[in-house]
């Protein structure tokens, strides 16, 4: 209700402004926020949202395109939802569709962070801002963000494997280079494995990009590891939790899975079914419940005229700052991410937050050693150990 009269005072104050200011819908040169909408207000039922998502190869993007389809029902509004299959030119090409077809805002959850530039001249050109969702969008002249702090992510992965083995030979999985966020992550594992590589504490055997966040070049680069080093391996760094999954795979072939330290990121069910089953150290949970409202929101507010979008984002959800593209500082919102371990995943993977059920996460541990339904106080460490 408070959103709704915040929301009709906002829309007031934008026809104010459009009465005075008279903004060309085609104009793209325009500071952050500037650009599209004209100054005009729409009702939220007239609007289309775009969304551009790369691929689906990962548990979450599924989980969220849902999210998105579910807002566009609940909030009365059309959502279009193109999903490329990991073909960058289908991406930019499915964007140039939906520009086509009018669509009063677009959401791109980019394949690749430098070709998705033109995605943005192109949606400017129609008079259409662009929010980048979870990755960015370099070397352009991007609207928004909104994301998770993915050089926390990569600190908090790295923190696990070395709080577990400060020293030995480690596997080093980086994720895909064509992906900001992957450099962001290994730039915050790097943080917290260098003084260990200085000290020689901790040596890496091997340290490999995975192209695509592809498992399978994660499996055959822990292979590779695993056999330059004669199996000597007392950690392994992964970026998220499909390559951990693939690790882990490789080294179970050697009859390591569960000795071996390894980390992740998403909660996805397969890395909380390995955390408790004791062959995963850690993943890096992202609530995308939050990321993925605060997309929505903000789309709404652009798309339905509103005088300042950044104020109609829930500031509960996150926080605004401002991250820097290579061409400007683009006003980024960021959802907090929390590390996750045998001893919380029970209190906030399956009561706190119902990213999975306690059945489903436990599902290949003998059931009198699940966690209670009435403890919430991390009980699953009992039920890990
Ligand atoms: C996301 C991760 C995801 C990876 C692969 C990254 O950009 O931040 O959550 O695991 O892409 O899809």
């Amino acid at each position: 209700m408070k959103k709704r009269r915040l929301f009709a005072a906002l829309t007031a104050a934008a026809m104010a402004v459009s009465m005075t200011a008279c903004t060309s819908s085609g104009d793209s040169g325009g500071a952050a926020g500037s650009t599209g909408g004209g100054g005009e207000t729409k009702d939220i039922s007239d609007i289309v949202v775009g969304v551009s998502v790369g691929n689906t190869t990962e548990e979450r993007w599924n989980r969220e395109i849902e999210m998105f389809r579910q807002y566009g029902e609940e909030h009365g509004f059309e959502m279009n939802i193109q999903i490329a299959n990991n073909d960058v030119n289908r991406q930019i090409s499915q964007c140039e569709n939906l520009l086509n077809q009018g669509v009063d805002v677009l959401i791109v959850q980019s394949l690749d962070a430098e070709a998705a530039g033109p995605i943005v001249q192109s949606a400017h050109d129609a008079g259409v801002q662009v929010i980048a969702y979870d990755r960015f969008i370099m070397n352009s002249d991007l609207d928004y963000y909104v994301t998770f702090d993915s050089f926390k992510v990569g600190q908090v992965e790295a923190q696990f494997v070395v709080d577990a083995a400060p020293s030995g030979n480690y596997i080093w999985l980086k994720g895909a280079p064509e992906d900001n966020n992957a450099h962001l992550v290994a730039d915050g594992q790097a943080d917290v494995l260098q003084p260990y590589i200085d000290s020689g504490d901790i040596t890496i055997v091997t340290e490999q990009w995975c192209t695509g966040w592809d498992p399978n070049e994660a499996l055959s680069h822990t292979e590779n590891g695993l056999s330059l080093a004669g199996n000597d391996i007392q950690g392994v760094i992964a970026s998220n939790d499909g390559t951990a999954g693939a690790a882990v795979e490789a080294l179970a072939a050697q009859g390591l899975a569960g000795t071996v330290p390894i980390c992740g990121q998403d909660a996805d069910l397969a890395a909380c079914q390995r955390i408790v089953e004791g062959t995963q150290t850690g993943t890096v949970y992202k609530p995308l419940a939050p990321l993925n409202q605060a997309a929505c929101e903000l789309a709404v507010a652009i798309a339905t005229g509103a005088s300042d979008p950044m104020s109609e984002v829930d500031s509960s959800l996150g926080t605004w700052q401002t991250l820097n593209n290579n061409t400007k500082d683009v006003n980024s919102f960021t959802v907090d991410v929390e590390a996750i371990d045998a001893s919380n995943i029970y209190e906030i993977i399956c009561v706190r937050d119902e990213f999975h059920s306690v059945e489903e996460v436990y599902a290949n541990i003998p059931q009198d050693q699940w966690p209670t339904g009435s403890d919430t106080s991390g009980a699953a460490s009992s039920a890990a150990a």
